[in-house]
């Protein structure tokens, strides 16, 4: 099966690796790719925004099977330009993927398929904004409604700081959402699915905030850990049974059947279990932990998912263990990341390549805000979180920044579900 992935974060890479090992794999791409994926796959040049051009060059590369790893290609209708050219794609359509192209649907969705999420609040203007925050309370979570990167949200208890948010949505013409706060930690569950059958994977959990401690700016995710030795017994089916298949039948019955990979965002809240967000792709980094763990060969499970067949696919396996990732990035990351700048040491295993690109002397430099995402893996967490931060410290990324305590609260048992 040659399989083209489309994206070039450390997502794409993880996807690399773990398709690069499927003895069922005779040949692998990566549109467009990073300095990391080229040592494992063909790079190959793509605007991923242009949904006619990744159907072109799948077209050009006589794919079998096509692997998308961002929102914006789906979004854009990538997996639908795919489809139509009759290649097998891995990922939603572009009506399916408004489960994360927008919140609003989202909502939607989850009303109708009675899927437990926190309450929303549209908001059409200034004026109905303040009224809004008056009524919901402290803490504030105000949100754009369409895609951002992550870097969407505000949780905060100062009401200037959450209108100010809403404010600047409303005048770059976006539309906001001002939300029920939902307290407890957060899981990160990944399901396979064709549409019809729901695969879950082990559930992780990424930390968002920037800084040690949960400080700083929401990211696009800054270290992730898989599985969590703290989560309640029986809470994949669970959220098989309340939210992931409730969700894709749902979708199905609109007659916007979901295939792919439906990333659930939850809260275990002192209420039970709560949607944070869905995505309609692999998250990241949380990809990062969840690929090493699967013994399953990945092109064979993907590719029954494009196809249909997942219900005849045999069940899951997984090694043993844990992993554990730490994402290095950028100064100035998530703001206004600082690139061009040489990344050495970045060449071992379990070193991942997210913004990074090959310069015209063959050098690799930093091309993003989240430039690697170290993997380490052990038997449990804390000797899988030895091995990433020791891996880190052969990194060389000049003012680069990393979280020191990833996964750290969950090694200490100070994570403690309701
Ligand atoms: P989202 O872009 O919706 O995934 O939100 C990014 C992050 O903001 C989430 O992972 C949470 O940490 C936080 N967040 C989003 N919605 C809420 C909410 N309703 N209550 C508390 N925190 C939230
Ligand atoms: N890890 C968060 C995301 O992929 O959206």
């Amino acid at each position: 099966m040659r399989v083209l992935v489309i994206g070039s974060g450390a997502r794409e890479h993880a996807l690399c690796v773990a398709l690069s090992s499927d003895p069922g794999v005779s040949a692998l791409a990566c549109a467009p790719g990073n300095a990391g994926t080229r040592a494992i796959a063909e790079p190959l040049a793509l605007d991923v925004a242009d949904a006619d051009a990744v159907a072109a060059v799948a077209t050009a590369w006589r794919a079998d099977l096509v692997v998308i790893g961002p929102e914006v290609p789906l979004v854009h209708g990538a997996a639908d330009a795919v489809r139509d050219a009759g290649i097998a794609c891995f990922g939603p359509s572009q009506q399916a993927a408004q489960l994360e192209g927008s919140k609003s649907f989202a909502k939607h969705v989850m009303d109708a398929a009675g899927v437990p999420t926190a309450r929303a609040w549209p908001v059409g203007g200034p004026a109905e904004l303040e009224t809004v925050l008056d009524e919901v309370g402290a803490p504030f979570v105000v949100k754009d409604d369409g895609l951002a990167a992550g870097k969407g949200v505000l949780v905060t208890d100062d009401r200037d700081a959450a209108s100010a948010h809403g404010r600047r949505i409303l005048d770059a013409g976006g539309a906001v959402l001002v939300e029920e706060y939902l307290d407890g930690p957060e899981v990160s569950l990944f399901a396979i699915t064709d549409g019809t059958t729901v695969l879950p994977l082990v559930p992780a959990q990424d930390h968002k905030r920037r800084d040690d401690g949960d400080g700083g700016p929401n990211t696009g995710g800054m270290g992730a850990y898989a599985p969590l030795p703290w989560a309640p017994p029986g809470l994949v089916e669970e959220v098989l049974e309340t939210v992931l298949q409730p969700t894709v039948d749902e979708m199905e019955r609109r007659g916007e059947t979901f295939s792919g990979l439906l990333y659930a965002g939850l809260a275990l809240t002192s209420r039970g279990v709560r949607v944070v967000e869905f995505n309609a792709r692999f998250g990241d980094p949380e990809t990062q932990v969840v690929l090493p763990l699967l013994e399953t060969p990945l092109a064979g499970l993907l590719h029954a998912a494009a196809t249909g067949t997942l219900a005849e696919h045999p069940p899951l396996r997984w090694r043993e263990g844990a992993a554990v990732t730490v994402v290095v990035a950028a100064p100035g990351y998530p703001e206004a990341p600082r690139t061009g700048s040489p990344v050495t040491g970045g060449d071992g295993e379990g070193v991942l390549h997210a913004g990074t690109a090959v310069a015209a002397d063959g050098s690799v430099v930093s091309a993003g805000g989240r430039v690697l995402s170290v993997v380490g893996l052990g038997p449990d967490l804390a000797a899988a979180r030895q091995a990433a931060y020791e891996r880190v410290a052969a990194v060389r990324l000049a003012d680069a920044h990393w979280r020191t305590d990833i996964a750290m609260a969950a090694v200490e048992g100070r994570i403690s579900p309701p």
